[in-house]
């Protein structure tokens, strides 16, 4: 069974169709890289998987849960809708970190306040019965995943701090610590300078390598063709090619992939 399937996603915004019928789905461990030009709709495509907007038609399931269903007229809960955003995690091109926390901080918020309000629903969070116990749990997690970023030196510092590439990467760790089952990157390097975007692209051949489901919408040809199990072009709203990298961005079979690839080898 897939782990995630999403089928005939639908989106306009006012008169404005930006995503006309979006289907695919994504094995675990696998790597999927969307590309495409600008405003053929990879942003409102990521936007819809972590539930920031709401398709107008559609079904999205992980795991064989359906977490959203446009047939389905009840309107989700903000409660459901957030226990659906911990299916996701999602890394912005601007990092978005909070400018007032640590860089530990901005790993463990999200996690303490979901321990807060499960101890106080359920007496418990992973076994812990007690917050600061449970604060401890999470510190430590959060421990593991700078390591794993490489910035186990920056744990006290605050975003401000930190080069673009460092905060970039502890944007990663923060969307790690939510443990979703799909880790979502839109434009991970396009806000970097170039020397400071191999630090980024390492930290997710790593992920890979580890087993991460993640979707990429990336400029990087070179990487999309290293990284990736599958690559998607969108084009206008559609899934205008799909298929291994060696096909889609090697030996394109689509007239549009082909002239989209060729403005780009143009630069
Ligand atoms: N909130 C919104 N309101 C109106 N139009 C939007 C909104 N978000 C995106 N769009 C439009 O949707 C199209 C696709 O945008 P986007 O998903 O950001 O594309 P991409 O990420 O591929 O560049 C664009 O024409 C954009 O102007
Ligand atoms: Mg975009």
């Amino acid at each position: 069974m897939a782990l995630l399937t999403v089928e005939n996603i639908k989106k306009s915004f006012g008169k404005t169709e930006v995503l006309k019928g979006i289907t695919f789905s994504l094995e675990k461990g696998e790597v999927l890289s969307i590309i495409g030009s600008s405003g053929s709709g990879k942003t409102t495509l990521l936007r819809c998987l972590n539930f920031l907007e709401t398709p107008q038609m559609g079904c999205i399931t992980v795991n064989g849960e359906t977490l959203f269903d446009a047939a389905d007229s009840r309107t989700l809960s903000e409660a459901a809708i957030r226990l659906n955003r911990l299916h996701f995690g999602l890394v912005f091109q601007q990092f978005n970190l909070f400018p007032q926390y640590t860089v530990k901080q901005n790993i463990t918020l999200a996690e303490e306040l979901l321990a807060k309000e499960h101890i106080k629903k359920t007496g418990s969070y992973c076994g812990h019965t007690d917050y600061h116990e449970a604060v401890a749990a999470i510190d430590k997690k959060a421990d593991g995943l700078l390591e794993e970023v490489g910035l186990s030196d920056k744990r006290d510092n605050y975003p401000c701090q930190l080069s673009g590439g460092q905060q970039q990467r502890v944007a990663i760790a923060r969307a790690l610590a939510m443990e979703p089952d799909i880790l979502c990157f839109d434009e991970p390097t396009s806000a970097l300078d170039p020397e400071l975007t191999g630090e980024v692209l390492r930290v997710i051949r790593e992920l890979k390598k580890a087993g991460r489901t993640m979707i990429i919408v990336t400029h990087e040809m070179e990487f999309a063709r290293d990284v990736s199990d599958t690559v998607m072009f969108m084009d206008g709203g559609v899934v205008a090619e799909m298929g291994p990298p060696e096909q889609v961005i090697g030996n394109p079979q689509n007239s549009r992939t082909k002239e989209f690839l060729s403005r780009f080898n143009e630069r």
